[in-house]
């Protein structure tokens, strides 16, 4: 049985689970990360290294995510209790929830962005520029302004706080419902209109042709931090989603869906963007302002586009609230489990930790933006060592745990607890055992070396 506890919930249909757990995934990390690091990194081949990421490790780790809350309908760090009390196993958990606060807080900025692009959008303001140079400097200029920057993450940590305090069922599935379909067809139209553009194949070839020569362990490591960032994985929040899961949902099926979905997304994206970039003679590693610039700049030059602008970035913004609320609610998860507070407490605490530890990272392009730790912008140490760290270490703890002490075979006895058998347990055993703890270890050992 689900955990009895009154502060819990469950899903109330199946579709609005898969639906909740691709609201997750689909966000800002597909959307606008994920362009911007294919830039970075050299295009095609890091493509290649991802995708290899999201179905040799996301895919496997996702399944054994889905498993251990379903098992033990708690938070991340009781459920590793639960099946391994008294051990240093809850140090995984723990590690998830710090997770969490981090991404959240950076998340939460560029929510904001999203949100204040909805604003500029309706207003015309970003949708009738004369060049692209235009639009990227109009940005620049955005986010170098402090006080609109820290209202706009108020907004969004506000949205996200409203939603939480109702519960699972109510707030979070509910939002979750019409968006995904929409956002595909916009991106398709997005599409369209990049590829068309004259010289938008040197773009089309930067994405997917392969340059091997560009793989280094960082470009790996890189590329398998997005994999986790991008599933939502690593840190338990897709765990704290399947604690929410009444015993009949197939999980195999729910796992290849949502993988199958993200990744969708992020491809997606990619083909919109990069056209675009070499079309327009823009530079594909410009970094976290990329689609931003990018964007406005194709809305400019399209009939209707001040309308595409607005459903576009009302999307966006509908996408990020529905992976922030999950960021939220491991968070606030745990402090109602583990420490018996009130929901209702939990969330407007713990929400204005998180808006306020953000704060810093929204002043990194502008009033802090020389402030550099380890060379790198606050906002960009946040992101790299809650990305490239705490998530693949978090995944790896999590599929050693899964594949080794609570067993593998455990794990496919709850998956087949209310549906037929798991065909491909075989093949998940191995890739939970082997194949991604030792994965995420050999990237970070080729790292150090
Ligand atoms: N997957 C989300 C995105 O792509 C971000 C996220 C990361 C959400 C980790 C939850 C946990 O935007």
């Amino acid at each position: 049985m689900p955990n009895a506890n009154n502060n819990r919930g469950l899903w109330v249909s199946r579709m609005g689970f898969v639906l909740a757990a691709s609201g997750s995934a689909v966000g800002l990390g597909n959307v606008w990360k994920f362009p911007y690091i294919t830039g970075q990194n050299g295009g095609g081949a890091f493509v290649l290294v991802y995708l290899a990421c999201i179905f040799a490790v996301g895919l496997p780790i996702m399944l054994a995510e889905f498993t251990l809350g379903r098992k033990t309908s708690l938070n991340p760090v009781g459920a590793f209790n639960a099946l391994k009390p008294r051990s240093a196993w809850v140090g995984t958990g723990v590690m998830g929830v710090l997770a969490g606060f981090l991404i959240l807080s950076f998340y939460g900025v560029v929510g904001g962005w999203t949100l204040a692009y909805v604003a500029k959008s309706l207003s015309a303001g970003v949708t009738h520029f004369d060049s692209p140079r235009q639009a990227g400097e109009f940005f620049g200029s955005f986010i170098a302004n402090s006080g609109e920057i820290i209202f706009y993450h108020l907004i969004f940590m506000g949205v996200c706080v409203a939603i939480v305090i109702k519960g699972v069922n109510n707030g979070i599935e509910k939002a979750c419902d019409i968006l995904m379909p929409t956002l595909v067809v916009i991106l398709l139209i997005l599409m369209i209109r990049a590829l068309t553009l004259p010289g938008a194949w040197e773009g089309v070839r930067f994405y997917l042709y392969p340059d091997f020569d560009k793989i280094t362990p960082q470009v790996v490591l890189i590329a398998m931090g997005q994999a986790f960032f991008s599933l939502s994985l690593g840190m338990g929040a897709m765990l704290t989603y399947g604690s929410y899961l009444p015993a009949r949902e197939n999980l195999t099926a729910a796992t290849v869906y949502v993988v199958l979905f993200d990744t969708l997304i992020a491809l997606l994206m990619g083909m919109v963007i990069f056209p675009a970039v070499f079309a327009m003679g823009l530079e594909p590693a410009e970094g976290p302002s990329l689609v931003f610039s990018v964007l406005p700049a194709v809305f400019s030059q399209m009939p209707w586009g001040g309308a595409a602008s607005v459903v576009f970035f009302i999307l966006l913004s509908i996408a990020a609230v529905t992976s922030g609320i999950s960021l939220l609610e491991v968070v606030v998860a745990y402090f109602v489990d583990e420490r018996g507070w009130p929901r209702k407490k939990a969330v407007l605490v713990l929400g204005g930790v998180i808006f306020a530890l953000g704060v810093p990272s929204g002043l990194s392009f502008g009033a802090w933006s020389e402030f550099k730790l380890m060379g790198m912008t606050f906002f960009d140490l946040v992101d790299n060592v809650a990305s490239n760290y705490l998530l693949p270490v978090g995944g790896m703890l999590t599929a050693v745990f899964v594949g080794w002490v609570w067993g593998a075979g455990e794990a496919q006895k709850e998956i087949e607890r209310h549906e037929t058998r798991f065909h491909y347990a075989a093949i998940w055993a191995f890739l939970i055992r082997y194949v991604a703890p030792v994965a995420v270890a050999a990237v970070f050992i080729a790292k150090i070396f």
